[in-house]
């Protein structure tokens, strides 16, 4: 396996946790640990055998944002024509399920990270903001559409204009995660909801990501067709002869992710 020098990658059965590893600076999301995120993430997503990536931090910090002693320097030429932060967009495109595991600070480019995941399991010490106006910036890795997809424009907008931060109690209150846990077990409950996924037939898998997904581009009538045909199309998949079959034998099924 690749190594890299601000992310640690590991594998288990079919699963892979990808560990952002920069403790000096809280994780803070510098370029190169953004260019290793991507590949590293998107490497696991072109390999069949992961059904499911945990993306996690430490327990001090998921990630203390963008990097600021990294843009201080750069001029407005210098992010438009490098067209800073782009590079995550390939994060999101990432067909495999994402599960953010937060545990202390997301904030800024650490809230966003967590929000391009598809499920974010937050430890009891996790901390939500996007403090980003204190800098006299605003989000750029998403926050303000995600961030208002995921709680609704008044809350959004409290935590985007005032940059305050929120606990992991008032982050599943507004419905930015879906699950808090005791910190001890933060990793532990992590996987265990990779596993599961991971045991369920990919192709569904992704689909019913993709699905989900839809929703935030669409109009409900096309996500709802949109939905409609590629549930029709899981009827092409091994899998769900498998899955209705072993249903009615009353047994488990014996997925083979075709
Ligand atoms: N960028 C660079 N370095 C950072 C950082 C960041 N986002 N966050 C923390 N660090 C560094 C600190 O500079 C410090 O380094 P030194 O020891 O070399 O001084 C180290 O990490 C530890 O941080 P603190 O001493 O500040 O720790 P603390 O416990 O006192 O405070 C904190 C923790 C409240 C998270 C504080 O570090 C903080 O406010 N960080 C910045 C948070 C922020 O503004 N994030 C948004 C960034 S902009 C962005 O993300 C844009 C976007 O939309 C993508």
């Amino acid at each position: 396996m690749t190594s890299y020098e601000n992310i640690i990658v590991t594998r288990d059965r079919r699963t892979a946790t990808i560990t952002l590893n920069r403790p000096k600076a809280l994780n803070a999301l510098n370029e190169a640990l953004m260019v290793e995120v991507v590949e590293a993430a998107t490497t696991l997503d072109a390999d069949r055998s992961v059904g499911a990536i945990v993306i996690t931090g430490s327990e001090r910090a998921f990630a203390a944002g963008a990097d600021i002693k990294e843009m201080a320097a750069q001029s407005y030429q210098d992010m438009y024509l490098s067209d800073w932060f782009t590079a995550w967009d390939r994060l999101a495109a990432v067909r495999t399920p994402l599960i953010a595991a937060v545990s202390g600070y997301a904030l800024g480019g650490g809230c966003e990270l967590a929000m391009i995941c598809d499920i974010l399991i937050a430890s009891d010490t996790a901390k939500f903001g996007q403090p980003e106006i204190t800098l006299g910036v605003i989000p750029g890795i998403g926050g303000s559409q995600r961030l208002t997809r995921a709680i609704g424009k008044a809350k959004a907008m409290d935590l985007i204009l005032t940059g305050r931060t929120i606990s992991a109690d008032e982050a599943e209150r507004a419905g930015l995660v879906s699950r808090v846990v005791p910190a001890a077990s933060l990793l532990a409950e992590a996987a265990e909801v990779a596993h599961k996924i991971a045991e369920m037939s990919l192709p569904a898998v992704y689909a019913a990501k993709e699905a989900v997904n839809r929703s935030f581009e669409s109009t409900l009538t096309e996500g709802i067709l949109f939905e409609r045909r590629t549930f029709h199309a899981t009827f092409a998949l091994d899998d769900r002869t498998e899955g209705m079959t072993a249903f009615t034998e009353k047994r488990p099924p014996k997925f083979t992710h075709h």
